[in-house]
This record gives C-alpha cells, sequence and structure tokens, in this order.
C-alpha cells in the first residue's frame, strides 16, 4: 500500500487578507482555515500523516487548532520559515511516517474537494513523479513590462491556474528541495527546474486559494451551498 503524507504550510501572515491573526487562524463560517484544511485533506483515509509548518510566533496556538480538530491522522506542528519553499522544507524533514508520496497543501485552501486529492494521489500511483491539480483559467492573461504596457498576450487555451494539494514521490520532492536554493509559490516549478515532468490533473473551483477579503465571501458562499445541498 502506497503510503502518503502531507505538508500543510500555514506560516504566512495574510497580509493581503488583513487583521490581526495569521490567516490559518481566521475562521470561516466559525471554524478555522486551518481546520478547514486538515479535514478537507484527512478525508483521504490514505493520508496517515500530516505535517502543519506554522507562524513562529503562533506555533502554540497552531497546535492547539490540530489537537482540538476531528481528524483521524497523526498531525505534528513545526515552525515554518519565512518563505513558503522554507515552511514546506522544515514540514517534510518533520514526516516520520516514510512516506512514498508526499503531498503539499495551502493551508490557504480549506475546502479542496476530496476528489481532487483523491485525483493527485490516483495519478502519483499510477507513476506520475509530480501531479498538480489545475483549472482553465478564464481571464484572459496578458504579460507587462515595468510601466503597465502589454508585452504580450498569452493564449489562455495554454494556461491553468493551479492548486493544491500537490503532490510528488517522495524522493523528487526531496531532491527538488535540496539541489534549488530558490523560493516558489508553487513546489511544483522547483520539480520542473530538475527537469522531471510535472501532470496536470483536473483541479476545482472550490479549492480556490483565500487570500483576499473577498475570496473569504465565495469561500464562505460555497459552504452554505453545500450545507444546503447536504440536508436536500
Ligand atoms: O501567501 P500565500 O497565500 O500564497 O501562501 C500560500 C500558503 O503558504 C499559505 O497556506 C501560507 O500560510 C503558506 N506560507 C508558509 N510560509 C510562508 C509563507 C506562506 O507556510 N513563509
Amino acid at each position: 500500500m502506497t503510503v502518503v503524507g502531507c505538508v500543510i504550510p500555514a506560516a504566512g501572515r495574510g497580509e493581503r487578507l488583513g487583521g490581526p491573526l495569521p490567516k490559518a487562524l481566521r475562521t470561516l463560517r466559525g471554524m478555522t482555515l486551518l481546520e478547514h484544511s486538515l479535514r478537507a485533506i484527512s478525508a483521504e483515509r490514505d493520508v496517515a500523516e500530516i505535517v502543519v509548518a506554522a507562524p513562529v510566533d503562533y506555533v502554540a496556538e497552531i497546535r492547539a487548532v490540530a489537537d482540538s480538530s476531528a481528524v483521524s491522522a497523526t498531525i505534528r506542528v513545526v515552525p515554518g520559515g519565512a518563505e513558503r519553499t522554507d515552511s514546506v522544507r522544515r514540514g517534510i524533514a518533520a514526516l516520520r511516517s516514510d512516506p512514498d508520496v508526499i503531498l503539499v497543501h495551502d493551508a490557504a485552501r480549506p475546502l479542496v474537494p476530496l476528489e481532487v486529492t483523491r485525483r493527485v494521489i490516483a495519478a502519483c500511483e499510477g507513476g506520475a513523479p509530480a501531479v498538480v491539480p489545475g483549472v482553465p483559467v478564464t481571464d484572459t492573461v496578458k504579460q507587462v513590462d515595468e510601466a503597465g504596457r502589454v508585452v504580450r498576450t498569452v493564449p489562455r487555451s495554454d494556461l491553468r491556474a493551479i492548486q493544491t494539494p500537490q503532490g510528488f514521490h517522495a524522493e523528487v520532492l526531496a531532491k527538488a528541495l535540496e539541489i534549488s536554493s530558490e523560493t516558489a509559490t508553487d513546489d511544483a516549478s522547483l520539480v520542473e527546474q530538475l527537469g522531471v515532468p510535472v501532470l496536470v490533473v483536473p483541479g476545482h473551483h472550490d479549492a480556490l486559494k483565500v487570500t483576499r477579503p473577498h475570496d473569504l465571501m465565495t469561500a464562505e458562499a460555497i459552504l452554505r451551498k453545500r450545507q444546503v445541498d447536504h440536508v436536500r
């Protein structure tokens, strides 16, 4: 059986969201974003171990959320780093189960559906060394220079907005993190630098990243709809 471990980088300050607390501790319908994310990921029973990278000055608070969360996976909390990639590095170093597949999931994506996590794990189990969920981009995307002038329009049909959880064969992710001294907004981009192919599987719009206050409103609407659908 494949052993699956998960790292949840949750050490961001959430400056674009505003408010006094780090983003992972902000609540959505009465539950922290972190607990939503823990529940969403551990809905996949194959995930046996989760390491959360916490803001260095909020480790105790993050640990309290992890301890009280209603999830069956073993959860460990470690201090995160200055950049997301540092937090992921620290999280991976704390995994104890020697996983075959490592998922990395943003705490800031609290509503990722189970089907997305399953798709990512299944593709890794099927032999893909690196797998990311993605959705088609609906806006037209233009590259601009410093003066705001358009350099080019990127063909939209070639673009995907990439989400998490991203899944990796453990040795591939370890190598990418070891070799690269760079930081990145996602983990797959470090793997791409190794020349390892990265597969995109369908993501889901519910897996949005909560970045700005508007995203919290969208997430609330998604949760309300889920509750209505559930009682129907
Ligand atoms: O800033 P952004 O929303 O893109 O961050 C994505 C994820 O990475 C969030 O869950 C955030 O908590 C995490 N992060 C981290 N350590 C940092 C910066 C961000 O764990 N230094």
